[in-house]
C-alpha cells in the first residue's frame, strides 16, 4: 500500500524533513467521545481488542478526529503473556489482572513461546489487515509490543504496581530463571512483531514502561540485551525503542540497532540528543501540560520542537491521560503541524 503521508517513515529513517510528524501514544481510547461510546456497548476491553473489525474502528478514531501523522494498532502489551498461556483480565478503573502467576521453573517451562505462541494471536493480525485496507494509505500504522522485561513484570508480579518490588525480587533471587523467562517473551514478541509486518504495520515500537525502576546494571543485564534482539531481528519496518525512565542508560541505547528511541518528560531534549548521536528521537511533552491553558500548550510544544530540531518525531513522553481536554490535544497536534524546520 503506497502512503499518501510518510512523513513519519521519512524521519524515522533519519531523512530530512518539512516538519516533525505528530501523533499520540494513547491517541486511541479514552480521549475520544467515539471511542466511549462503542466502549460503554461492549462487555469490556478484551473484546473491542479481540474484534478484529472493532479494533480497527477505534484504531481510525484519532486519525479522523485529530488528523495525527500516524494510527497506532489498538491492543494491548498483554495480549503475548496470555497467547504464552497467561491469561489476563481488564478491571474496570483497576487496570491488568493476572489470576496466575509466574514463580517457579515449572510455570515457566509450561509456558509457550516463539511462533506457535504468537500464532495464538491472529485477531491482531486480523485488525492490521483490516486497518490496513480501509486506512488506503491515509497515514503509516505503527504495531507495537511490550519489551521482556515489562512483560516479565506484569506475569510475576500479577498487576499493576507503583514498585513492581515482587517483579525485581524476582531478578535478584532468580536470575537464571528470570533469563529463560525473558528469553521465551523474547522469542514470542520477535515472531509476532515479524507476523505484525507481514500484516501491514508501517514501523514497530517496543514499550519498556518499566525500563525506569530497573537500577543500572539490572537494565543492562535483564532488559537491555533483550531489547536488542528484538531490534536486530526487525529488518524490513523502522524499530523505535521506548525505555521509560532509562535516561541513564541512552549511551546503551544509542548502540542498539533501532531508529527511534522514545524520551519521556523527565529528560531534556538536549541530554537525549547529546547521548542519542544518530538517532531520531520521539516523545517528550509531559502529559500533564496539555491540562494548561491552550496559550501555555500551543508555547511549550513550540519549544519542544525547537529544542529537538530535526530528527524528531513529535510526541508526548507517555500515554495522554484520558481525562486530557480534547481541545488541548488539537492544540497541541495543530501546532506541531503549523511548523517549519
Ligand atoms: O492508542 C494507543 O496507543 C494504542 C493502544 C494501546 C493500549 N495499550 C490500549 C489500552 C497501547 C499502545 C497500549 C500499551 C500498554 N498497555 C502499555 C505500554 C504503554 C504504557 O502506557 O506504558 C502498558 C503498560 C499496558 C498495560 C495496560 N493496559 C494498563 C496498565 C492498562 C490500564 C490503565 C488504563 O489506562 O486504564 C491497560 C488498559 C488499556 N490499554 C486501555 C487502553 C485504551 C484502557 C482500557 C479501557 O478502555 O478501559
Amino acid at each position: 500500500m503506497k502512503l499518501k503521508n510518510d512523513l513519519l517513515i521519512r524521519t524515522a529513517l533519519g531523512e530530512k524533513v518539512e516538519r516533525p510528524p505528530v501523533w499520540l501514544m494513547r491517541q486511541a481510547g479514552r480521549i475520544l467521545p467515539q471511542y466511549r461510546a462503542l466502549r460503554g456497548k461492549l462487555s469490556g476491553f478484551k473484546e473491542l481488542v479481540e474484534t478484529p473489525h472493532l479494533a480497527a474502528e477505534v484504531t481510525i478514531q484519532p486519525v479522523d478526529e485529530l488528523d495525527v501523522d500516524a494510527a497506532i494498532i489498538f491492543s494491548d502489551i498483554l495480549v503475548i503473556p496470555e497467547a504464552m498461556g497467561l491469561t489476563y483480565e481488564m478491571v474496570e478503573k483497576r487496570g491488568p489482572l493476572f489470576p496466575k502467576t509466574i514463580q517457579n521453573a515449572q510455570d515457566i517451562a509450561k509456558l509457550s513461546s516463539g511462533a506457535g505462541a504468537a500464532a495464538n494471536l491472529q485477531y491482531v493480525f486480523d485488525a492490521i489487515e483490516i486497518t490496513v485496507k480501509e486506512l488506503d494509505g491515509r497515514v503509516p500504522l505503527i504495531g507495537f509490543a511490550g519489551a521482556p522485561w515489562t512483560i516479565l513484570a506484569y506475569m510475576v508480579e500479577g498487576s499493576g504496581s507503583k514498585t513492581f518490588s515482587k517483579a525485581k525480587k524476582f531478578l535478584y533471587q532468580e536470575p537464571e530463571l528470570a533469563h529463560q523467562l525473558l528469553q521465551k517473551i523474547t522469542d514470542t514478541t520477535i515472531a509476532y512483531l515479524k507476523l505484525k509486518v507481514k500484516s501491514g504495520v508501517n514501523l514497530v515500537q517496543v514499550f519498556d514502561s518499566w525500563a525506569g525502576i530497573l537500577s543500572p546494571l539490572q537494565f543492562r543485564t535483564f532488559a537491555l540485551p533483550y531489547l536488542r534482539q528484538i531490534a536486530s531481528a526487525i529488518e524490513t519496518v523502522p524499530v523505535t525503542v521506548f525505555a521509560k525512565g532509562a535516561w541513564f542508560a541512552y549511551q546503551d541505547l544509542a548502540e542498539v540497532d533501532c531508529n527511534v528511541i522514545g524520551i519521556d518528560w523527565n529528560t531534556s531534549p538536549f541530554y537525549a540528543k547529546a547521548l542519542l548521536k544518530d538517532k531520531v528521537c520521539q516523545g517528550n511533552l509531559d502529559p500533564c501540560q496539555l491540562y494548561g491553558q491552550p496559550k501555555d500548550v500551543e508555547a511549550a510544544a513550540l519549544k519542544m520542537v525547537q529544542d529537538f530540531g530535526h530528527k524528531h518525531i513529535a510526541n508526548l513522553g507517555h500515554g495522554v491521560y484520558p481525562d486530557t481536554p480534547l481541545d488541548n490535544v488539537r492544540v497541541f497536534v495543530d501546532t506541531i503541524k503549523r511548523y517549519q524546520y
